[in-house]
Parts: C-alpha cells; structure tokens; sequence
C-alpha cells in the first residue's frame, strides 16, 4: 500500500514537471505505471495499433472522430494528437476511466489543449440520445473499438442504429468483433488465444459477455437500418486476441 502510494506521488511529480511546450511522445509514457493506474492490458501496442489502423483507413486531421467507449485514452491519446482541435469525441460510461484517463494521460500530454469533448454516457437498448454529447457535429469516423464483445446483441442493434444517424453521408464506422466463422447454427464457447499462446488466452460465447458473432448477424442488423451499409470484414487488424474488425459505410443519399 506505501509503496503504491509512494509510487503515484512520484508520478505526480514527475507529471507535474511536464509543461505543454515540453510535450512528451506518447509512446513515452512508461507503460507500466498506466497499466497500473489507468487498466488494460496490452497499453502500448493495443492504442497505437488502433491509430494507425484507422490512419490507414484514411483518417485526415482535419476530420471529425467519435471514439465510443473511449476507456482511458489508451487509443485517445494518439488520435487527439493528431486531429486538429476539437476534433475529437469520446464516450464512456466508466466514469473512472475517464477520469484517470484525464487525469494521468490527457493532462500530462498536455493534450486536454486540443479541447477534445469528452462526456460519461452509457449505450443501451433504448434510443441513445448522442446530441447531449455531440452537439451538431455529424461524423467522417465512429471507432467502436473492443465494446461488441461487452455488450448484448439488443444494444449493438440500437447502437449502430443511433450511430449511423451521425455519421456524414460516406461517413464509416469500424467495431471490433470476436468473429464465430462456423456460422449461427454453432453455439458453442470458443477459445481465443493471446498473442497465438493458450497463456492469458480468453473464452468467448454466442450467448453472453465476452461474446462471438457471426457475420449474418451484423450482416442481417445492418440491412434493418437505413443508409447503414457493412462494408467489409477486416481480416488485417493487429490484436493480441484477435478481434476482427467490421467497417460500416453510410451510404450517400441517391447512391444505388
Ligand atoms: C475493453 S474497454 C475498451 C476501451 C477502449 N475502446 C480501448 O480500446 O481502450 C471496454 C469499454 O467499454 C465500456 N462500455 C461497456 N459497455 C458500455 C456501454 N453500454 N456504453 C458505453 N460504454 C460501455 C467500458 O466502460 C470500457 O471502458
């Protein structure tokens, strides 16, 4: 206990002497102590991973970013970096996530000075209204990253029916999934392994939290909402435990 103590209050010290025109690289933080305070395992490569996937897909500075649920900035803090100002939008119902987030890796990286929007909200089954965090603001990107796997399968539905609302025409959304390839007919429990270890490796179900999804079923979600297109399965998204990536289109008014 002291010495966790002792530990955050040279932290403190340390941050404190950060000032904004000294601003350290990211990836400099020392992972093991935002492991500790801020959760999660894989830091470092898990959010620059989701950075440069999404640059890849074309993400520019100048465009509009929601990242839902955004944790504690482990991909954030990349992508609020490189957008230009106020230009970033994250949610979260862990309030102290959000918090610590702020608190050990926003502020220090003197990053809060790009006014990201940051808000607690929680997704659920029932009509989400997202005005209360976005304003106006109608998005070129959603970053659904590592939430369907938490989530029940009545929620995902509304959620990409919300999400798609404030897309901009052309506008994509991307949401990881722990892919079941066999179809809807399999039902059983399937094992991820870590880094391709049975070490840490996680079980994942068709019928509760972590859960697995085929294909149909966003395929088939997806043709129940309007505008809203599933573009691809992405097989190419680095992760430690495989999560797939699904892109989304919203489709451009008059496009066939
Ligand atoms: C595994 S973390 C991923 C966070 C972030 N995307 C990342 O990769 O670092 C899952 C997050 O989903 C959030 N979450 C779970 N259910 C949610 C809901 N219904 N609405 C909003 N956030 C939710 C949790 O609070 C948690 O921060």
């Amino acid at each position: 206990m002291r010495r966790l103590s002792s530990l955050k209050s040279r932290l403190r010290r340390l941050l404190l002497r950060v000032t904004p025109e000294r601003r350290p690289d990211p990836n400099a933080l020392p992972p093991q102590i935002l492991r500790k305070l801020v959760g999660g395992d894989h830091w470092d490569d898990v959010g620059s991973n989701q950075f440069e996937y999404l640059k890849k897909e074309g993400l520019q500075p100048g465009h509009s970013l929601l990242d839902l649920p955004c944790g504690s900035f482990r991909a954030g803090r990349h992508f609020i970096d490189y957008l230009e100002t106020g230009h970033y939008f994250g949610v979260d119902m862990g309030v102290v996530g959000i918090e610590r987030g702020i608190q050990y890796v926003l502020e220090p990286l003197g990053l809060m000075e790009k006014r990201p929007t940051i808000h607690v909200g929680r997704l659920t089954a029932e009509p989400n209204d997202l005005s209360l965090f976005t304003g106006f603001t109608r998005f070129d990107y959603i970053w659904m990253h590592a939430l369907f796997d938490h989530i029940p399968n009545e929620i995902i539905h509304r959620a990409l029916q919300d999400m798609s609302s404030i897309l901009v025409p052309g506008g994509k959304l991307y949401a990881t999934i722990f892919l079941n390839p066999h179809g809807p007919a399999f039902r059983e429990p399937m094992i991820r392994p870590r880094n391709d270890s049975l070490e840490n490796a996680v079980v994942t179900f068709p019928d509760h939290d972590p859960w697995h999804h085929t294909i149909d079923f966003f395929q088939e979600t997806a043709s129940g909402i309007p505008a809203l297109r599933l573009d691809a399965c992405l097989y190419d998204y680095p992760h430690p435990l495989g999560l797939r990536m699904l892109r989304f289109v919203r489709e451009s008014p008059g496009a066939p």
